[in-house]
Parts: C-alpha cells; sequence; structure tokens
C-alpha cells in the first residue's frame, strides 16, 4: 500500500492546472447509459473513481476507449442490467446508474451502497422518487431491483433533503420518462448543472436549471445522442489548492478553474485575511501573515461545500484564535480530528460541531487518511507541521485527487509517494 511522505516548512510557489471534477464526471458518464451512439468526455481527472465507473459501463456490455483526461464511450452494445456489488461497493457513487440504466431498459439490478465512512449515507429518497415515477422496485439479497417494463413515467418529486445524487438520478430517468417531471427541492451544485446542460443539449426540454426546481419533458424511450462533453474544473481541487496556499503563506496561481464556483472558499478565505487576484479562468491567492479564525457550517451550493470542511479544518488549526466549524450534511465526517490532533491540533469535537484552538506550530507524525477529504487536510497540515509525516491509506486521495502529490511537488513542496514495505 502506498503512503505519502512530506516534510513540513517549505513555501510553495508557481502555478498548478485544475484538473475536471470528479463529482461532474460521475454523473456525466453514468448519463452515456441514456445514449446509444458513440461520443466522447474530455477534461476527465485522472483518478481512481472515474475508472471504476468506466469499468462498471464495460462490465454492463458498452465499449469504453479511456486514456488520462478524454474517454470514447459507446453505449449501443449494453447487454447486461446489473451493477454488481464488486463495483458498487468500491465506490458509491455507482448507484448513478440505477436511473438511466431503468430509464433506457425498464429494468436493472443495482448493489445497495452500504454505509460509508462519512456517514450512513441512505438511498431512500432516489429509490422513493423513481417509485412515484412506475417503478417497482425491492431489495434481495443486497441489490436494489427496479423494473418499469412500460417505461418510467413524469411524476412531481418533492425531496424531503436536498440531495445532490438523488436528483442527478432522477433528471436521468426523467430525460427518457413519458410526459413531464417536476423535482421540488432539486440540488442546483454545478455538477447538477452540467448534467442538465448535458441532457438539454440532446434536446430534452429542462426548465429551472440552476434553481431549485426543475421540469423535465421526457423523450418516452427515445434514447439521446450527446456531442463531445468537456468536465467542468473540479471546485473542491481548486478549494484545496487555495488552502493549501493559505496554510503555507505563499503565493500561488490556480488556472483552469470557474471563479463563481468556489466563491464560497473564496469569501472564507478572505475572511481569514487572505486576497485574491482573478483573471479568466484563473486565480492567485496571496496569503496573509496570520490567518484570522474562522466560523463556518456547512450547506448545500451555493453555501459552504462538506467537501471543504476537512481542510478548512486544517486551516483553522493554523489560525490566530478560535474557530467554529459545523457540519450539517453527513453525521460523521469529522474522523479527521483525532489525526489532526496527532499532529499537535487542539480541537474539540461537540455532536456537529468542531471548536478549534489555533496552536503555534504543528509536529509531523504518522496519521491515517479515513476518506477523500479527511485526506487532503492532513496532507495541508503536514505541509507546514516541523518534521516528517506519514499520511498512510492514501488509496481514498486516489480515488479523488488527480496527482496531488505531483502537483504540489511541482510547486514546491516535499512531498514523495512510498510503498509500505510488506
Ligand atoms: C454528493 C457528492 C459528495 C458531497 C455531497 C454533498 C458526488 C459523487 N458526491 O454526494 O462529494 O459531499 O454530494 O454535497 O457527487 N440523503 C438521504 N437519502 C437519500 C440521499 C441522500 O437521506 O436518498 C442524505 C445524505 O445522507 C446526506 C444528504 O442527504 O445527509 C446529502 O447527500 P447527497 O447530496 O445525496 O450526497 P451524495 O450525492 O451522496
Amino acid at each position: 500500500m502506498d503512503y505519502l511522505e512530506i516534510i513540513g516548512g517549505k513555501k510553495l510557489s508557481g502555478s498548478v492546472t485544475i484538473s475536471g471534477a470528479k463529482n461532474a464526471a460521475l454523473p456525466i458518464i453514468a448519463a452515456t447509459i441514456l445514449s446509444d451512439k458513440p461520443l466522447k468526455l474530455t477534461n476527465l481527472p485522472n483518478v481512481v473513481d472515474i475508472r471504476t465507473l468506466l469499468k462498471l459501463l464495460t462490465m454492463l456490455g458498452g465499449y469504453v476507449k479511456h486514456h488520462e483526461t478524454t474517454a470514447e464511450i459507446d453505449n449501443s452494445t449494453i447487454n447486461s442490467t446489473k451493477a454488481v456489488y464488486e463495483i458498487v461497493s468500491q465506490m458509491r457513487a455507482s448507484i448513478l446508474v440505477l436511473g438511466p440504466l431503468l430509464a433506457r431498459f425498464g429494468e436493472c439490478e443495482v448493489s445497495l451502497p452500504g454505509g460509508c465512512a462519512i456517514g450512513q449515507r441512505p438511498i431512500d429518497l432516489h429509490l422513493k422518487a423513481l417509485e412515484a415515477m412506475g417503478a417497482h422496485i425491492e431489495i434481495k439479497g443486497g441489490y436494489v431491483r427496479a423494473e418499469a417494463k412500460n417505461g418510467l413515467r413524469g411524476a412531481k418529486i418533492i425531496f424531503d433533503k436536498i440531495t445532490v445524487g438523488g436528483t442527478e438520478n432522477i433528471v436521468m430517468a426523467a430525460a427518457l420518462a413519458h410526459g413531464t417531471t417536476t423535482i421540488i427541492n432539486a440540488a442546483k451544485e454545478p455538477e447538477v448543472v452540467q448534467l442538465c446542460e448535458m441532457i438539454a443539449s440532446a434536446g430534452v426540454n429542462i426548465q429551472g436549471i440552476g434553481t431549485n426546481e426543475l421540469t423535465i419533458e421526457g423523450t418516452g424511450g427515445k434514447t439521446l445522442a450527446f456531442d463531445t462533453i468537456e468536465i467542468i474544473p473540479d471546485r473542491i481541487e481548486a478549494g484545496t489548492y487555495l488552502c493549501a496556499g493559505a496554510i503555507t503563506q505563499s503565493t500561488i496561481t490556480l488556472n483552469k478553474v470557474n471563479h463563481e464556483h468556489i466563491r464560497a472558499s473564496i469569501d472564507k478565505l478572505e475572511s481569514m485575511g487572505c486576497t485574491f487576484e482573478l483573471a479568466d479562468d484563473s486565480i492567485t491567492i496571496h496569503p496573509s501573515d496570520t490567518l484570522n479564525p474562522v466560523n463556518l457550517i456547512t450547506i448545500e451550493y451555493p453555501g459552504f461545500p462538506t467537501d471543504m470542511q476537512a481542510q478548512f479544518m486544517a486551516l483553522a488549526v493554523m489560525a490566530n484564535g478560535e474557530s467554529l466549524i459545523e457540519e450539517r450534511l453527513f453525521e460523521n465526517r469529522f474522523m479527521h480530528v483525532s489525526e489532526l490532533n496527532r499532529l499537535g491540533a487542539d480541537i474539540w469535537l461537540k455532536g456537529s460541531t468542531a471548536a478549534v484552538k489555533g496552536v503555534d506550530k504543528l509536529y509531523g507524525a504518522d496519521v491515517m487518511a479515513t476518506d477523500l477529504r479527511a485526506s487532503s487536510a492532513l496532507v495541508l497540515a503536514a505541509l507546514v507541521a516541523e518534521g516528517t509525516t506519514h499520511v498512510r491509506r492514501i488509496y481514498h486521495l486516489d480515488r479523488g485527487y488527480d496527482n496531488l502529490e505531483g502537483k504540489l511537488a511541482a510547486l514546491g513542496a516535499n512531498i514523495v509517494r512510498k510503498k509500505e514495505r510488506h
């Protein structure tokens, strides 16, 4: 198993190019199931989660030619509608094939994803919405078996909670349904917007893109044809590099970013004392000599993203005062707290709120990555810790960060990937 060795204390400089967004690419790959024509995806991030979902497509019988950031896909040959446990258990987002498989083939079986480190993460809202669209759903042997032999019907869906994956699944299902679907309390994250734009570009009438109410006129079973789709920049990767600049007190430039998508992170970093220069699709962070403490609550877009909570906690550890961080979306997304404390942080946890007392110094130690974003928080802390930090279990990082150690090393960080001896 690989681990990262980081020797803290180096300033960063120069520029880094942000990759395509994993969380945009995953639903887009799933949505290719709605088509039986060849198509091309570009600007894919080179990360494990993308390879996992592309592998699932090939297991369903689709044709995939994947090279680094590009994939040519032809799903005309799909001859299975079963998404097996071996894949779904590796990555929860594989549940995104449920809507498109059911919409195109009238039946499918998708393994239940189960819980994960950051909380229970149920899919009840996805299933309830598909049932409202006429699907018959049964859970048996660890699989969701869904059937809609005469196709799905448009329906009015009111989500009890805003769900990104649930909205994406239902948008895809509604695209091929008979009649009109309205989704109330829809997610409006940029990744949901890109999925809607992709489907609309194939001729499906979607109203309300980027709002909490979507109306989708289904094609009544007719498959779609997509042009080449370029994945939007990864706002979480961008936010993470801004935090790297802030924590190491370095001026760095990020290329290929969408400023609007990272507004919440920019605002919080400004309140902590950093300043920014924005150009067309790049941004330069000018750090502050001392970081002010920060108060934040994770919430749906355009609010502060839960996927940036751990990285900002690493920053708060180095701030001059006490910060309060409240996690509202996932009940167990604080596993990085004990690991940050191992590096010398002073974080006290009560329920869904963390009180972070800034410290003068962190000290390198052995720490364990527990989930994707928690892992990047440990890397950020290690960049300023005195001495050597080993971040273990970095397969979490490899799921979602494209070449993290390569990009940080190019900025001047002292970071190398090593292999455990046993
Ligand atoms: C997506 C992102 C993830 C991000 C999250 C919130 C992808 C691949 N992943 O995850 O990085 O952290 O959005 O921005 O895009 N819920 C239910 N029932 C459901 C579905 C969700 O109760 O059927 C709850 C969840 O447990 C959670 C909340 O709703 O508390 C939001 O989850 P959701 O938006 O669905 O997250 P994901 O789509 O899984």
